[in-house]
């Protein structure tokens, strides 16, 4: 049977009518896969789940398909977000599919992947660039929807929350459990939240025996849950999670606390080893704010926070497709060489 999307897997667990219009690309379903080399180096089973697969390339479809339904649904004509660029591209395409919503997204300038603007551009949005970072942005787009009539679609808005939790339900639906650890990139904090709301209800509901410890990871120069203080000129190459002052910050705390985990910051090496070492030997191209996650449990291991968990399984989210961000892999990783349309030379780089 073809997959038709979160909302229609998950449709008990989330808070949709039959009267709600669902506008859906078939997101969700995606990889949970198992990393062997990183499993040997921690120690733990450790599983990749590769939200890249999403049709624009990112988690923020999951959320999306929800805030879009139920922006049709009471009546919206325009949504509106701030973005870092994910969310931005999500929100164009959504707007495009239900073929009647307008989508205005406002974004730091200078400070969004390639990838994620042209998608924003190519689907029909009207993108502002502003002379300030996301922290400004997200100001602005919550006084407008304030104020005006045009529906909020940042992870504020309850539903992004609700249809994003779905990926915590997938993994439990995989693995027959919850992990015993989960690892997330944290950025305006909505994932974090997301995903412990979800492995809260499957608990609840007695879907699955236990819960994780959640382990957040911030980027060091844009670290301000770690810090314990709004960070008014957050830096780092991962420009998703370039973030301040988060709007789901107390809850991202609650997860962590709840759950008996931790948020940590992971410098811009850090990042950029991980993002290297998963594309070079999982196979997986990620953009550099997933690598977050992958780069924490590394940190983590080296400090011995795994000692105890032989045998156990850590789940690592993958936030978003590596393509998104064509600037940063060209940067970082070794260029072709050029050489003359002359098979000896040819073979004599390869080494044949
Ligand atoms: N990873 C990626 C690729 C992201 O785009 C984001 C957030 C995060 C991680 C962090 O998730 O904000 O829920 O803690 N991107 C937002 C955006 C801010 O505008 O696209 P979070």
């Amino acid at each position: 049977m073809q997959w038709k999307g979160v909302i229609e897997r998950y449709r008990s667990y989330l808070p949709i009518s039959s009267e709600t219009p669902i506008v859906t690309l078939n997101e969700g379903n995606t990889p949970l896969l198992f990393a062997e080399g990183l499993s040997e180096k921690i120690g733990l089973k450790v599983y990749l789940k590769y939200e890249g697969t999403n049709p624009t390339g990112s988690f923020k479809d999951r959320g999306m398909t929800l805030a879009v339904s139920k922006a049709i649904e009471d009546g919206a004509k325009i949504i509106m977000c701030a973005s870092t660029g994910n969310t931005a591209a999500s929100a164009a395409a959504f707007a495009a599919r239900s073929r009647r919503l307008k989508c205005v997204v406002i974004i730091p300038d200078g400070y969004i992947a390639l990838g994620k603007l042209a998608q924003a551009m190519a689907h029909g949005a009207q993108v502002i660039a502003i002379k300030g970072n996301f922290d400004d942005a997200l100001r602005i787009v919550k006084e407008i929807t304030d104020n005006y009539s045009v529906a909020l679609v940042n992870s504020l808005n309850p539903y992004r929350i609700e249809g994003q939790k779905s990926a915590a339900f997938e993994i439990c639906d995989v693995l027959l459990n919850a992990p015993e650890f989960h690892a997330i990139p944290v950025g305006n904090a909505g994932n974090i939240t997301a995903y412990w709301k979800g492995y809260q209800e499957y608990k609840r509901l007695g879907k699955v025996r236990t819960k994780p410890k959640m382990l957040g990871f911030q980027a060091a120069g844009s670290a301000p849950i770690v810090q314990g203080q709004i960070i008014k000129k957050p830096e780092t190459i991962a420009t998703a999670i370039r973030i301040g002052n988060p709007a789901s910050w107390k809850q991202a705390k609650e997860a962590r606390d709840e759950s008996g985990g931790l948020i940590d910051a992971v410098t811009d090496d850090e990042i950029i080893q991980a993002y290297k070492l998963l594309a070079a030997e999982t196979g997986i191209f990620v953009e550099p704010a997933s690598a977050a996650s992958v780069a924490g449990i590394l940190k983590l291991h080296g400090r011995g926070y795994f000692d105890q968990g032989h045998g156990d399984k850590i789940v690592c989210t993958l936030t978003g497709h590596g393509l998104k961000d064509p600037d940063t892999a060209i940067k970082n990783i070794q260029q072709p060489v050029v050489l003359n349309p002359d098979i000896k030379e040819i073979l004599k780089e390869i080494g044949l």
